[in-house]
């Protein structure tokens, strides 16, 4: 698998990914679940509870949701699963606190703990979960094998990870039509909406260059993930991907 090209919210910034991530997130934290509904047509809704019963037979108690973000997949898993406990990771404390406010009007605050972290250096105990999940968070890491391979230490064995991530359609017309909304009217609502004329350019730029379907299989299994598989969602828009360690 050849190393792809990286890109960053900010062009011409000298910060590394990590940091200009980490400030692109504080700013559109206010805006984001809004947006996301807005964007996906709240598709986003229906793509987090298909990723979420996909382990529904398994049942995992114990949970680390990686780039937990507004703590969208932390709240909907108690829903389906039902989990003991479940912490939630991310490097942005204003997405944080956005959760933090949802966890605690839905009195969820004994079963999820949030935590301010880098997912590339956890500081969690080896096979510490039983679960390891990830929802549009993995394309945004500096190193994405680093960061694979700390979600793969801390889960236990024959534990699952579970990782839901945008990918590029291959079809006709879906492909076309789903380049133009990406590339230019996701940009400009999101530009009016969130305040970072930015933050939207780089989610299209940075679904281009991500790898996705076999190509992101092979990295899992390359960080030492097994039983690697993947089911394309809304004709590849977005994937589920679920591997064992
Ligand atoms: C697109 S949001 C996804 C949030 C949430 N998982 C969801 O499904 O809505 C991506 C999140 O990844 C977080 N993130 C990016 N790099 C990270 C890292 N190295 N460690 C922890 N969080 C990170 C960002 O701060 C942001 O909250």
């Amino acid at each position: 698998m050849a190393e792809y090209k990286k890109v960053t919210p900010y062009e011409n910034v000298v910060d590394s990914k990590k940091s200009q991530v980490t400030s692109m997130f504080d700013k559109v934290a206010p805006y984001y679940d809004f947006l996301n509904r807005l964007l996906s047509l709240r598709i986003d809704v229906l793509w987090r509870k298909k990723a979420l019963r996909m382990l529904e037979k398994e049942q995992p108690k114990v949970i680390l949701d990686i780039a937990t973000g507004t703590a969208d997949m932390a709240i909907m898993s108690t829903k389906i699963w039902s989990p003991e406990k479940i912490i939630g990771l991310d490097i942005s404390k204003e997405m944080l606190r956005v959760g933090q406010t949802k966890i605690d009007k839905k009195n969820l605050a004994n079963i999820i703990s949030l935590e301010n972290g880098d997912s590339e250096n956890l500081h969690f105990e080896d096979e510490s979960f039983d679960t390891v999940m990830a929802a549009f968070g993995v394309r945004n890491f500096e190193n994405l094998e680093k960061g694979l391979s700390e979600m793969n230490r801390v889960l236990q064995k024959n534990g699952s990870c579970m990782i839901l991530e945008f990918s590029k359609p291959r079809v006709f017309p879906l492909k076309q039509i789903f380049n133009i909304y990406f590339k230019y009217i996701l940009p400009v609502i999101g530009k009016l909406t969130s305040k970072d004329p930015k933050a939207y350019e780089y989610l299209y730029k940075s679904v281009q260059v991500f790898p996705d379907y076999d190509n992101f299989a092979s990295i899992l299994k390359k960080t030492g993930f097994v039983d690697v598989t993947y089911k394309p969602l809304s004709f590849g828009i977005c994937t589920i991907y679920l591997a064992k360690k």
